[in-house]
C-alpha cells in the first residue's frame, strides 16, 4: 500500500472490459477501455454469452494495461474497486471474481461499486481535473472550493468536498440500461442518492440502439443517430409527446422491464417517470407505412455482411481458445463509423430516413429535458448532472445547456469518454467509501439488478 489514496477500478458490467487507477477519486493516473463492439455490431446488439467470453480474454492485460500506464504496481495500490452492479450477470462475475482474488493475494481491500453510482462519480471527476488544473495553473491560489486533493487531516485521511454551490444535484443516468433521476447529495463523507425518476420500459440509450437497428444502422445506434441527425429536418416526423407519454396507469404496477425492475417506483412523482418504448414502436410504424424497410435491410447487410448471416443461422461466431488468446487492441475488426458529412450520411441513406433520425432525436432530448428540469425544480436542485453512455449526444449537450443556462442553473457533463462505460468513474465512486472503510468481504456478489440509493 503507497498510502496516498491510489485506487484500481474495475468495470466489466456490459460490453466494455475496463481498468483505471484513479489519485483519490481525483486524478486519473490511468484509464484502459477494452470495447468490444467489433464482436457485438454484427448481432445489432450485446449478446451476453460473448460479452462473458471477451471479459475473460481482456481482463488480465487490461489490468496490467492499467497498470502500466499509471506507472505502478499492485503494491502500490491501497484498494480495489470493481462494479457489483447493476449489469449483465456473466459480465459481472469475471470483473467481480478477478478484483476478488486480486484483493486477496495483495491485502488489498475490496469495495463494491453501483455502476450507476459510477456513472454519476464521472462528472465529479471532471470537476475536480478541472479543478486541480485551475489550481495548478494559478499556483495553487484558494478557489473557494474545498477540494478533494488537500493536505491529509489528523487521521491522515482526506476529507471529501462539500461543494454547497452545486448541491444538492439532480443526477441524470441516461444510458443503455438506465433512464434514472436522482437526488444525489454529499452527506457525512459519502454520497446519498433518493430516486426521483426513471423509465418505466426502455433506456433511452436502448431506444436509441432498437431504431438504429430497425433503420440498419450500426451498433451501438447512439453514435449512429447522434450523427445522421444533424443532417435531417427534426420537425419532419411529428412524434408527439403523447407518444412518449408518462404512462400514468403504470405507476404503483410492478415495471416489466429488467431495467425498469432496478428500482422501486411506488412514491415517485408519475411525471418523471419515462417511457421510450412507445417512440420506438412509432418508428417502426413509421417505417411500414412509408416502405422503408427494404432500404434498411440493403444498408444492414451492405454495413454488416455477416449479420445476415449470423442472425439467420442463430449461430454463435467460432469460440476462440481462452488459451492461445491474447487481447490485442490493434487486432480488432474495423467496424464501420458513422458518416461525417452530409454527402457522406446520403450516401448511406435517403433524406427521408435523416429526418426520421432527427425527429426521433428531438423528441426523446425533449422529452429528457422537460422531466428533467421539472424534477431539479421540484427538488430544488442547484445544477443538473448528465451522464451515462446518451450524454455524449450533441443535440442532449446543446440543448440541456442552453435550456439550464435560461433558467440559471448548472449543467455538468463529463467529458466524452468518461461518458460511456469506463473503469476511471468506478475508482472515483470509491473514494468516499474508502475514506469511511466501507469495505466488502468474501460474501460481495454481482447482483444484475443492483438498485440505487433508496
Ligand atoms: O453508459 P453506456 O456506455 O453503457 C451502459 O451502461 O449502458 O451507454 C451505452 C448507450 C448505448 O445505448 C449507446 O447507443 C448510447 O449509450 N450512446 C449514445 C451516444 N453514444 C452512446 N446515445 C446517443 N448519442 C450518442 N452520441
Ligand atoms: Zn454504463
Amino acid at each position: 500500500m503507497s498510502g496516498s489514496g491510489l485506487i484500481l477500478g474495475i468495470e466489466s458490467s456490459c460490453d466494455e472490459t475496463a481498468a483505471a487507477v484513479v489519485e483519490r477519486g481525483a486524478r486519473t493516473l490511468s484509464s484502459v477501455i477494452a470495447s468490444q463492439i467489433p464482436t457485438h455490431a454484427r448481432y445489432g446488439g450485446v449478446v451476453p454469452e460473448l460479452a462473458s467470453r471477451e471479459h475473460l480474454r481482456a481482463i488480465v492485460p487490461v489490468v496490467r494495461a492499467a497498470l502500466a500506464q499509471a506507472n505502478i504496481t499492485l503494491a502500490d495500490l491501497d484498494a480495489i474497486a470493481v462494479t457489483s452492479g447493476p449489469g449483465l450477470a456473466g459480465a459481472l462475475l469475471v470483473g467481480l471474481t478477478y478484483a476478488k482474488a486480486l484483493s486477496f493475494a495483495q491485502g488489498l481491500p475490496l469495495i463494491g461499486i453501483n455502476h450507476l453510482e459510477g456513472h454519476i462519480h464521472a462528472v465529479l471527476l471532471n470537476d475536480r481535473e478541472s479543478l486541480l488544473k485551475k489550481n495548478d495553473s494559478e499556483n495553487m491560489k484558494d478557489t473557494g472550493f474545498s477540494p478533494y486533493i488537500q493536505q491529509p487531516n489528523s487521521t491522515g485521511v482526506l476529507a471529501p468536498e462539500v461543494n454547497s454551490v452545486d448541491e444538492p444535484a439532480l443526477a441524470l443516468v441516461v444510458s443503455g440500461g438506465h433512464t434514472h433521476l436522482y437526488l444525489a447529495r454529499p452527506r457525512h463523507g459519502a454520497w446519498s442518492y433518493s430516486l426521483v425518476g426513471r423509465t418505466l420500459d426502455d433506456a433511452a440509450g436502448e431506444a436509441y440502439d432498437k431504431v438504429a437497428k430497425l433503420l440498419g444502422f450500426g451498433y451501438p445506434g447512439g453514435p449512429w443517430i447522434d450523427a445522421l441527425a444533424r443532417f435531417g429536418d427534426s420537425r419532419a416526423v411529428p412524434f408527439a409527446f403523447s407518444q412518449i407519454k408518462t404512462k400514468l396507469h403504470l405507476a404503483g404496477k410492478a415495471p416489466r422491464t429488467k431495467a425498469a425492475r432496478s428500482a422501486p417506483i411506488a412514491n415517485l412523482n408519475p411525471h418523471f417517470l419515462f417511457s421510450f418504448s412507445g417512440i420506438k414502436t412509432a418508428v417502426l410504424r413509421y417505417v411500414e407505412l412509408n416502405n422503408l424497410r427494404e432500404e434498411a435491410q440493403a444498408r444492414a447487410i451492405r454495413l454488416f455482411p455477416s449479420q445476415a448471416l449470423h442472425s439467420e443461422q442463430n449461430e454463435m461466431p467460432g469460440a476462440p481458445g481462452l488459451a492461445s488468446e491474447t487481447w490485442d487492441p490493434s487486432a480488432a475488426q474495423p467496424t464501420p463509423t458513422p458518416p461525417k458529412t452530409k454527402e457522406e450520411a446520403l450516401a448511406l441513406c435517403s433524406q427521408q430516413i435523416l429526418d426520421l433520425v432527427a425527429s426521433f432525436q428531438r423528441a426523446v432530448v425533449g422529452d429528457l429535458m422537460k422531466k428533467s428540469f421539472a424534477a431539479a425544480e421540484a427538488v430544488g436542485a442547484r445544477r443538473i448532472l448528465i451522464t451515462g453512455g446518451v450524454s455524449a449526444n450533441r443535440e442532449l449537450r446543446s440543448r440541456f445547456t442552453v435550456e439550464g443556462a435560461r433558467r440559471g442553473l448548472r449543467i455538468a457533463f463529463p467529458t466524452l469518454s468518461l461518458s460511456t462505460d469506463n473503469a476511471a468513474m468506478i475508482a472515483t465512486a470509491a473514494w468516499p467509501h474508502f475514506l469511511s472503510h466501507e469495505f466488502a468481504d468474501d460474501s460481495l456478489a454481482a447482483n444484475p439488478s443492483l438498485a440505487l440509493g433508496r
